[in-house]
């Protein structure tokens, strides 16, 4: 029997809108704490009720954005590579997610002093490959010493919208084939990467991409994301998923929805390492 798969989370207990370092973050507006706390917990049961087993990271007072944890880091196997953040305000969270990382056993990789990286947020598996993205958070160098210290191979994306700063918030592999992107968010020569080397690419307008529908969580063969991109939901589930539409509404404010408030522990369903796949 295979393993169930695991992710890391963290309650929204101190979650709410501090600073402003992305387009979508705006202090007036402000969140909702009984709001955010009902959409994280329904994330979390429905992640449940599939299976996952869920590891939490203690929320800590003053640290807003902990409980997107996409961006602690990477995982790869046995390695963790903490997230090196852009903007001092996150930088904060770092030794938190290394510590979690450090105390259950996992090798702790960090990359040199010099580069920015975000972890997840901007570093995702399809295949064997690690697609990249950079410019806003992440710097492409980065990325490169990360496939040269893991030993795979790193395609960097440029992007170029800062409404989707970090990669995950304009593409999602949904299995080692198959991709959910925006293409408003990336360079020519991004495009042309991901078009001849992902199979299928399923597109998100922009009107959908808006509503933060490629910031998916994929668990088997279901896709929980944001409710609001009805045609692409239509197109994954004539590709046999089955897409559970949520509200993320107090979370898009700080600029993250479904797939940024988790970590997948044991490789994303599109990862081939994956535990328990080929
Ligand atoms: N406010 C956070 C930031 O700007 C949101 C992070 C969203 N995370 C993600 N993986 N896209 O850093």
């Amino acid at each position: 029997m295979s393993s169930p798969p695991r992710i890391l989370m963290c309650k929204p207990d101190f979650y709410g809108i501090e600073y402003e370092i992305n387009p979508w973050m705006n202090r007036l507006v402000g969140t909702d704490a009984a709001t955010s706390s009902r959409q994280w917990q329904a994330l979390h049961d429905t992640l449940v009720d599939l299976g996952v087993e869920i590891s939490l990271v203690e929320p800590m007072k003053g640290l807003p954005d902990l409980v997107f944890t996409a961006n602690a880091g990477l995982v790869y196997r046995s390695i963790f590579i903490p997230s090196k953040f852009r903007h001092g305000v996150r930088q904060v969270e770092e030794p938190f997610y290394t510590a979690w990382f450090q105390n259950r056993g996992w090798d702790v990789v960090n990359i040199p002093e010099k580069h920015y990286f975000e972890g997840a947020g901007d570093a995702l598996f399809l295949g064997e490959t690690l697609f990249a993205g950079y410019r806003f958070r992440s710097d492409a160098r980065g990325h490169q010493w990360i496939g040269d210290r893991l030993g795979v191979e790193v395609l960097p994306l440029e992007l170029v919208d800062g409404h989707y700063y970090h990669l995950d918030t304009c593409f999602c592999p949904i299995s080692p084939y198959q991709a959910i992107y925006f293409p408003g968010a990336f360079d020519d020569y991004a495009l042309n990467v991901l078009k001849s080397r992902v199979d299928e690419l399923i597109e998100a307008s922009a009107a959908e991409a808006a509503s933060f529908s490629c910031n998916a969580v994929v668990v088997g063969k279901t896709i929980i994301m944001n409710d609001g991109a009805p045609r692409l939901s239509e197109s994954l589930r004539r590709l046999g998923f089955d897409v559970k539409p949520h509200r993320f509404t107090e979370f898009i404010k700080a600029g993250g929805s479904a797939k940024c408030l988790t970590l997948r522990l044991d490789g994303e369903e599109a990862a081939s390492w994956r535990s328990g796949s080929t």
